[in-house]
């Protein structure tokens, strides 16, 4: 997605936006661009490509005696990656400049009215025409933030923008629309302006979400803020991140991926603890709201998510249904938010999500909301928009996830989901205290097996990728539990390998999938001794009479895996409800083990973007 920064305040402005523009590149991205005011006038730089094109074009303004600007990276959703079509945008005065994330929907009929007014172009943007609208009003007003409210009053769409004017030189203007803008409070005096977190935490912890319709008037003494739609100013609440820059960073690691793939024990700890009381038996999870009067008015829920979270929503049914027994209905947000919903107060969605961004769960979320239901999210951004407009939230504290393939949000996800489980056993009064008891002691243990056990998968998956790394299809199989660790294995590998990969239940493959087995075809089979075992050997079985090349998960001390395939892959015994966390671990490693020898770049894999605010 793209990135915007804006600073005004003590520092030089360009190595700030610079430095903030680092910090968002793992949103993916195609061209970048920089404005700073100098001497009265806007000097912008702009270049397609990498942040080191730009880095290049401003090289000589990195003492430019600029104390205020905006930077933007931008991912092509109007127009081509061209330097033409990088933000920041100006009017045709050029003494006016934006910076967008978003999309507007209407820019054709506002472009169109625009050219008849004599307004020239110079992209094919949408957000061109957001410099333009605040042009034609600016120039009867002479009053910006009026501008800005007159113009955005036409535009329908979603933006987060930044704005500057020659004509407010100590100003930058900030609005909010469906598109996520933090902003952060220097120490010192100063404020800075970004799409995310992390291009904050160089400069400080102290942040202000804007919520959708809410304008920021920010100087390098301090911020006001006001509702587009009323003059009233409004009070905004300080935050701390405890995220510090370092954690952002890659910790000696190789990539953002691997460095979050050892995080994970420490991510689930981190989301379990202070939520469950081994000694007394007793999940509290009263951040959800979800009383026991509440529950008992709730006859069944929807998981809604994306991706990666919509496989953990799919492991999360099975666990919900087993322990609390409430029928749960599992769907892509995508198509969840386009079809006949049966929801009424008596529903319950669930939006799980780590981004807390995504354009699809959003609206989704949103239209379960219109229709009566209440909304819980489950999410690893604090103050994200589903987060601000759920009823309740249950944060996975993952920390930030930089790496574009989810990893330790996926099995935090896991975790809360878990305990989200337990907690609605328990308010439903059908989960004892032991049970509770032991059902939390699994999951806590299993975040010291998985630290205990990275380090040997990941030796032992690097030492056979030899044989797997140039290869062209891949099929993972699972079953029960380990049926969407076989489709989240399957999307790791396909997104950042860019191998064509598919995830199947192991008992679906004798329906079609089977007649693609040959001795080419590299199979991930997880196999641990389950209640499904015994079926999950005859599938296996049935890949080796058809020479499919099986690499087998299963359970330490299991002799006959040995019997099936030559390569096969341990891991200890754990509670069984645990398997889907545990099991996620290899996949993810040879997802990553296998990119990395193919050379791609696993941390920013071509056309992805880590948080998907468009539809
Ligand atoms: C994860 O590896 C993928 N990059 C992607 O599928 C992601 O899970 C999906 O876009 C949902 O994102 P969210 O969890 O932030 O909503």
């Amino acid at each position: 997605m793209c990135g915007i920064v804006g600073y005004v305040g003590g520092r030089r402005v360009v190595p700030v936006i610079l430095e903030g523009l680092r910090r968002l590149e793992y949103r993916g991205y195609d061209s970048a661009g920089i404005v700073y005011l100098e001497e009265g006038q806007l000097v912008k730089r702009r270049a397609a490509g990498k942040l080191s094109e730009l880095e290049a074009l401003v090289e000589d303004s990195l003492l430019a005696p600029s104390h205020i600007g905006l930077g933007h990276t931008r991912w092509a959703t109007h127009g081509a990656p061209t330097t033409e079509n990088a933000h920041p945008h100006s009017d045709c005065t050029g003494n006016l400049v934006v910076v967008h994330n978003g999309i507007i929907e209407n820019y054709h009929s506002l472009r169109e009215d625009l050219v008849g007014k004599g307004h020239h172009f110079r992209s094919e943007t949408d957000t061109e025409v957001l410099a333009h609208l605040i042009e034609e009003t600016l120039a009867s007003t002479g009053e910006l933030v009026a501008a800005i409210r007159q113009a955005l009053a036409r535009v329908e769409g979603s933006y987060a923008l930044g704005v500057l004017w020659t004509g407010l030189p100590d100003t930058l203007v900030a609005v909010r629309n469906h598109s996520p803008l933090v902003l952060g409070v220097g120490a010192n005096g100063g404020s800075f302006l970004a799409s995310d977190i992390p291009a904050l935490l160089p400069f400080t912890n102290q942040v202000i979400f804007l919520d959708d319709r809410e304008m920021a008037i920010l100087s390098a003494t301090g911020q006001s803020f006001y509702s587009l739609d009323s003059a009233t100013p409004l009070v905004k609440e300080i935050q701390t991140i405890d995220w510090n820059a370092a954690m952002a960073e890659k910790g000696g690691f190789r990539h953002f991926m691997l460095k979050e793939i050892f995080e994970q024990p420490q991510a689930i700890l981190n989301t379990v603890c202070g939520r469950i009381d081994l000694e007394e038996g007793v999940v509290d999870l009263t951040e959800t709201g979800l009383t026991p009067e509440v529950l008992a008015g709730i006859d069944r829920i929807f998981l809604v998510a994306c991706g990666t979270s919509w496989h953990a929503a799919l492991v999360a049914k099975y666990w919900i249904e087993q322990w609390a027994e409430i029928p749960v209905e599992v769907d892509i947000a995508s198509e969840f938010r386009y079809r006949k919903l049966l929801i009424n107060e008596r529903t319950l969605t669930i939006a799980i999500s780590q981004s807390g961004e995504t354009a699809d769960t959003l609206a989704g979320i949103r239209r379960a909301k219109k229709l009566g239901s209440r909304i819980l999210t489950i999410c690893n951004v604090v103050g994200s928009t589903m987060t601000r407009e759920a009823d309740g939230v249950v944060y996975t504290h993952a920390g930030p996830e930089i790496g574009v393939a989810s990893t330790k949000a996926f099995t935090a996800q896991l975790a809360a989901l878990f305990l989200f489980t337990l907690y609605l056993g328990q308010q439903k009064k059908i989960l004892s205290s032991e049970t509770i008891r032991e059902l939390g002691q699994a999951l806590i243990d299993i975040a010291t097996v998985i630290e205990r056990e990275l380090p040997r998968l990941q030796q032992e998956i690097a030492s056979l990728i030899d044989h797997y790394y140039d290869g062209h299809d891949f099929l993972f199989v699972g079953r029960g539990l380990n049926f969407p660790i076989a489709l989240e294995g399957a999307l790791k590998l396909k997104e950042i390998s860019y191998i064509h990969a598919e995830g199947y239940a192991a008992g679906e493959l004798k329906h079609g999938p089977i007649a693609l087995i040959d001795k080419d075809m590299p199979v991930f089979a997880i196999v641990p001794q389950d209640g499904v075992y015994q079926k999950s050997i005859s599938n296996v079985e049935e890949i080796k009479a058809r020479s499919g090349r099986l690499i087998l998960l299963g359970t330490e001390g299991d002799a006959h895996l040995r019997t099936i395939s030559d390569v096969v892959i341990t891991l200890p015994r754990v509670h069984e409800q645990m398997n889907p966390i545990l099991y996620t671990i290899p996949a993810q490693l040879l997802a990553y083990e296998i990119a990395t020898r193919r050379g791609c770049d696993v941390d920013q894999p071509r056309n992805l973007a880590k948080s998907v605010t468009v539809e």
